[in-house]
Protein backbone atom coordinates (compact mmCIF):
# COMPACT_ATOMS: atom_id res chain seq x y z
CA UNK A 1 0.00 0.00 0.00
CA UNK A 2 1.64 3.37 -1.40
CA UNK A 3 1.46 6.15 1.36
CA UNK A 4 -0.91 7.91 -0.58
CA UNK A 5 -4.03 5.04 -0.03
CA UNK A 6 -3.42 4.67 3.10
CA UNK A 7 -6.88 5.71 4.02
CA UNK A 8 -6.19 7.47 7.91
CA UNK A 9 -3.81 9.53 6.12
CA UNK A 10 -6.21 10.07 3.16
CA UNK A 11 -9.23 11.04 5.99
CA UNK A 12 -6.76 13.14 7.59
CA UNK A 13 -6.01 15.22 3.89
CA UNK A 14 -9.45 15.56 3.38
CA UNK A 15 -10.71 17.03 6.67
CA UNK A 16 -7.25 19.46 6.43
CA UNK A 17 -8.63 20.36 3.14
CA UNK A 18 -11.95 21.35 3.61
CA UNK A 19 -11.38 23.25 7.23
CA UNK A 20 -8.93 25.54 5.48
CA UNK A 21 -11.30 26.04 2.62
CA UNK A 22 -13.28 27.80 5.19
CA UNK A 23 -10.49 30.29 5.96
CA UNK A 24 -11.09 33.94 4.64
CA UNK A 25 -9.16 37.04 3.57
CA UNK A 26 -8.25 39.48 6.47
CA UNK A 27 -8.39 37.17 9.27
CA UNK A 28 -6.81 36.46 12.00
CA UNK A 29 -6.40 32.10 12.22
CA UNK A 30 -5.32 29.99 14.99
CA UNK A 31 -3.45 27.20 13.81
CA UNK A 32 -3.40 24.28 15.46
CA UNK A 33 -1.18 21.44 16.58
CA UNK A 34 -0.52 17.26 15.18
CA UNK A 35 -0.40 15.83 11.80
CA UNK A 36 -4.40 16.59 10.75
CA UNK A 37 -3.96 20.46 11.45
CA UNK A 38 -1.19 20.09 9.79
CA UNK A 39 -2.62 19.54 6.11
CA UNK A 40 -5.31 22.52 7.04
CA UNK A 41 -1.66 24.47 7.64
CA UNK A 42 -0.65 22.87 4.44
CA UNK A 43 -3.56 24.00 2.46
CA UNK A 44 -4.20 27.33 3.49
CA UNK A 45 -0.84 28.13 2.25
CA UNK A 46 -1.41 26.67 -1.03
CA UNK A 47 -4.77 28.96 -0.78
CA UNK A 48 -2.29 31.74 0.30
CA UNK A 49 -0.03 31.01 -2.39
CA UNK A 50 -3.08 30.92 -5.27
CA UNK A 51 -3.82 34.01 -4.84
CA UNK A 52 -6.89 32.88 -3.21
CA UNK A 53 -6.75 34.07 0.27
CA UNK A 54 -4.95 37.53 1.29
CA UNK A 55 -4.08 39.41 4.68
CA UNK A 56 -4.19 36.18 7.00
CA UNK A 57 -2.10 35.82 10.09
CA UNK A 58 -1.63 32.95 12.15
CA UNK A 59 -1.45 32.37 15.31
CA UNK A 60 0.82 29.10 16.00
CA UNK A 61 -0.47 26.73 19.25
CA UNK A 62 3.60 25.14 19.03
CA UNK A 63 6.94 24.92 17.48
CA UNK A 64 4.94 22.34 15.14
CA UNK A 65 2.57 24.72 13.43
CA UNK A 66 5.17 27.93 13.89
CA UNK A 67 7.72 25.69 11.81
CA UNK A 68 4.97 24.15 9.31
CA UNK A 69 3.60 27.87 8.75
CA UNK A 70 6.75 29.29 8.09
CA UNK A 71 7.28 26.28 5.74
CA UNK A 72 4.17 27.12 4.16
CA UNK A 73 4.56 31.10 3.24
CA UNK A 74 1.46 31.94 6.40
CA UNK A 75 2.47 35.44 8.07
CA UNK A 76 2.44 34.68 11.82
CA UNK A 77 1.47 37.06 14.92
CA UNK A 78 1.07 36.82 18.64
CA UNK A 79 -1.77 37.08 21.29
CA UNK A 80 0.18 40.64 22.02
CA UNK A 81 -0.46 42.29 18.93
CA UNK A 82 -4.11 41.01 18.09
CA UNK A 83 -7.35 41.54 19.59
CA UNK A 84 -9.26 38.49 18.26
CA UNK A 85 -9.20 34.99 16.26
CA UNK A 86 -11.55 34.75 14.21
CA UNK A 87 -10.95 30.84 13.18
CA UNK A 88 -9.13 28.12 15.29
CA UNK A 89 -9.17 25.32 13.13
CA UNK A 90 -7.32 22.40 15.54
CA UNK A 91 -7.27 18.43 16.07
CA UNK A 92 -7.96 16.30 18.60
CA UNK A 93 -7.36 12.76 20.42
CA UNK A 94 -11.07 11.98 21.56
CA UNK A 95 -14.23 13.68 21.09
CA UNK A 96 -17.16 12.91 22.53
CA UNK A 97 -21.45 13.62 21.48
CA UNK A 98 -21.61 16.70 23.49
CA UNK A 99 -18.26 18.04 21.22
CA UNK A 100 -16.34 17.67 24.34
CA UNK A 101 -12.83 16.89 23.41
CA UNK A 102 -9.50 15.02 24.56
CA UNK A 103 -6.85 16.56 23.21
CA UNK A 104 -2.53 16.73 24.55
CA UNK A 105 -1.33 13.71 21.88
CA UNK A 106 1.49 16.10 20.83
CA UNK A 107 2.09 17.68 24.17
CA UNK A 108 0.58 21.02 23.06
CA UNK A 109 -2.39 21.45 24.99
CA UNK A 110 -2.20 24.64 27.39
CA UNK A 111 -1.55 26.58 24.07
CA UNK A 112 -3.95 24.88 22.07
CA UNK A 113 -6.28 26.05 24.69
CA UNK A 114 -5.80 29.69 24.66
CA UNK A 115 -5.71 29.73 21.32
CA UNK A 116 -8.82 27.38 20.45
CA UNK A 117 -11.01 28.85 23.40
CA UNK A 118 -10.09 32.74 22.50
CA UNK A 119 -11.12 31.86 18.68
CA UNK A 120 -15.12 33.32 17.90
CA UNK A 121 -15.50 30.00 15.87
CA UNK A 122 -13.08 27.09 16.98
CA UNK A 123 -13.13 24.40 13.98
CA UNK A 124 -12.37 20.55 15.34
CA UNK A 125 -10.65 18.36 12.04
CA UNK A 126 -10.39 14.72 13.06
CA UNK A 127 -10.69 11.03 11.73
CA UNK A 128 -13.39 8.61 12.52
CA UNK A 129 -11.60 6.61 14.86
CA UNK A 130 -11.56 9.83 17.25
CA UNK A 131 -15.30 9.71 17.86
CA UNK A 132 -16.08 8.34 21.51
CA UNK A 133 -19.24 7.77 23.21
CA UNK A 134 -17.36 8.79 26.60
CA UNK A 135 -14.20 10.68 26.89
CA UNK A 136 -11.37 8.90 28.39
CA UNK A 137 -12.11 5.33 27.26
CA UNK A 138 -9.31 5.32 24.44
CA UNK A 139 -6.66 7.64 25.12
CA UNK A 140 -4.91 8.78 28.82
CA UNK A 141 -5.63 12.52 29.50
CA UNK A 142 -2.61 14.41 29.15
CA UNK A 143 -1.33 16.78 32.01
CA UNK A 144 0.99 19.68 31.99
CA UNK A 145 2.95 19.75 35.05
CA UNK A 146 5.96 21.80 36.15
CA UNK A 147 9.09 19.69 36.40
CA UNK A 148 9.71 20.29 40.16
CA UNK A 149 5.99 19.53 41.26
CA UNK A 150 5.49 15.86 39.29
CA UNK A 151 5.77 13.83 42.59
CA UNK A 152 3.28 15.88 44.07
CA UNK A 153 0.98 15.80 41.08
CA UNK A 154 0.98 12.28 40.43
CA UNK A 155 0.27 11.74 44.01
CA UNK A 156 -2.75 13.91 43.74
CA UNK A 157 -3.69 12.62 40.25
CA UNK A 158 -3.95 8.96 42.18
CA UNK A 159 -6.13 10.28 44.70
CA UNK A 160 -8.41 11.20 42.06
CA UNK A 161 -8.88 7.25 40.96
CA UNK A 162 -5.95 7.96 37.87
CA UNK A 163 -2.90 6.29 36.72
CA UNK A 164 -0.78 8.56 35.62
CA UNK A 165 2.24 7.73 33.56
CA UNK A 166 5.42 10.38 33.01
CA UNK A 167 5.59 10.77 29.02
CA UNK A 168 8.76 9.95 27.45
CA UNK A 169 10.28 11.07 24.60
CA UNK A 170 11.04 8.97 20.75
CA UNK A 171 14.20 9.62 19.84
CA UNK A 172 15.02 11.33 22.87
CA UNK A 173 16.19 10.33 26.38
CA UNK A 174 14.21 10.72 29.17
CA UNK A 175 10.69 12.72 29.56
CA UNK A 176 9.20 14.79 26.70
CA UNK A 177 9.72 18.47 27.62
CA UNK A 178 7.15 20.76 26.29
CA UNK A 179 7.18 23.86 24.41
CA UNK A 180 6.96 25.82 27.66
CA UNK A 181 9.67 23.46 28.95
CA UNK A 182 7.31 21.47 31.50
CA UNK A 183 6.42 17.06 31.60
CA UNK A 184 3.33 15.80 30.76
CA UNK A 185 1.88 13.05 32.87
CA UNK A 186 -0.54 11.00 30.95
CA UNK A 187 -3.50 9.72 33.15
CA UNK A 188 -5.70 7.04 32.60
CA UNK A 189 -9.41 7.19 33.72
CA UNK A 190 -10.73 4.32 31.79
CA UNK A 191 -13.84 6.80 31.33
CA UNK A 192 -14.71 10.44 32.43
CA UNK A 193 -17.85 10.31 33.89
CA UNK A 194 -17.86 14.42 34.37
CA UNK A 195 -15.18 15.96 32.33
CA UNK A 196 -16.24 19.61 33.24
CA UNK A 197 -15.67 19.34 36.77
CA UNK A 198 -12.93 16.62 36.14
CA UNK A 199 -11.01 19.51 34.21
CA UNK A 200 -11.27 21.94 37.16
CA UNK A 201 -10.66 19.93 39.85
CA UNK A 202 -6.98 18.91 38.15
CA UNK A 203 -6.03 22.61 36.98
CA UNK A 204 -6.73 23.64 40.38
CA UNK A 205 -3.77 20.95 41.54
CA UNK A 206 -0.84 23.13 42.52
CA UNK A 207 1.77 22.58 40.10
CA UNK A 208 -0.52 22.02 37.16
CA UNK A 209 -0.67 24.10 34.41
CA UNK A 210 -3.75 22.94 32.07
CA UNK A 211 -5.00 19.47 31.32
CA UNK A 212 -6.43 18.15 27.78
CA UNK A 213 -10.31 18.51 28.54
CA UNK A 214 -11.80 20.89 26.29
CA UNK A 215 -15.13 21.22 27.57
CA UNK A 216 -17.92 23.46 25.69
CA UNK A 217 -14.62 24.76 23.23
CA UNK A 218 -15.37 23.83 19.95
CA UNK A 219 -17.70 25.13 17.48
CA UNK A 220 -18.13 22.25 15.05
CA UNK A 221 -16.56 19.33 14.03
CA UNK A 222 -15.34 17.82 10.66
CA UNK A 223 -14.87 14.23 10.90
CA UNK A 224 -12.67 12.12 8.17
CA UNK A 225 -14.00 9.12 6.71
CA UNK A 226 -13.52 6.54 4.37
CA UNK A 227 -16.31 4.48 1.72
CA UNK A 228 -15.40 2.30 -0.71
CA UNK A 229 -11.86 4.29 -0.60
CA UNK A 230 -13.13 7.74 -1.35
CA UNK A 231 -12.35 10.70 1.28
CA UNK A 232 -15.74 11.76 2.56
CA UNK A 233 -16.20 14.63 5.58
CA UNK A 234 -18.90 14.49 7.75
CA UNK A 235 -20.24 17.79 9.89
CA UNK A 236 -21.17 17.52 13.67
C1 LIG B 1 -1.66 18.13 20.20
O1 LIG B 1 -1.22 18.26 21.49
C2 LIG B 1 -2.99 17.46 20.19
O2 LIG B 1 -3.95 18.16 20.93
C3 LIG B 1 -3.40 17.24 18.76
O3 LIG B 1 -4.24 18.24 18.32
C4 LIG B 1 -3.98 15.90 18.67
O4 LIG B 1 -3.04 14.98 19.20
C5 LIG B 1 -4.40 15.50 17.25
O5 LIG B 1 -3.35 14.99 16.51
P1 LIG B 1 -3.54 14.21 15.14
O6 LIG B 1 -4.25 15.13 14.22
O7 LIG B 1 -2.12 13.91 14.71
O8 LIG B 1 -4.30 12.97 15.43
Amino acid sequence: MTAEMDPVKLMKQEVGRQAAARVESNTIVGLGTGSTTAFAIQFIGERLAAGELSNIKGVPTSFQASVLAKQYGIPLTTLDEIEAIDLAIDGADEVDPQMNLIKGGGAAHTREKIVDALAKYFIVVVDSSKLVAKLGTTFPLPVEVLPLAVTPVTQALIALGGRPELRMGIKKDGPVITDQGNMILDVTFDGIDDPASLEKTINNIPGVLDNGLFVGVANEVLVGEVKDGQATVRRL
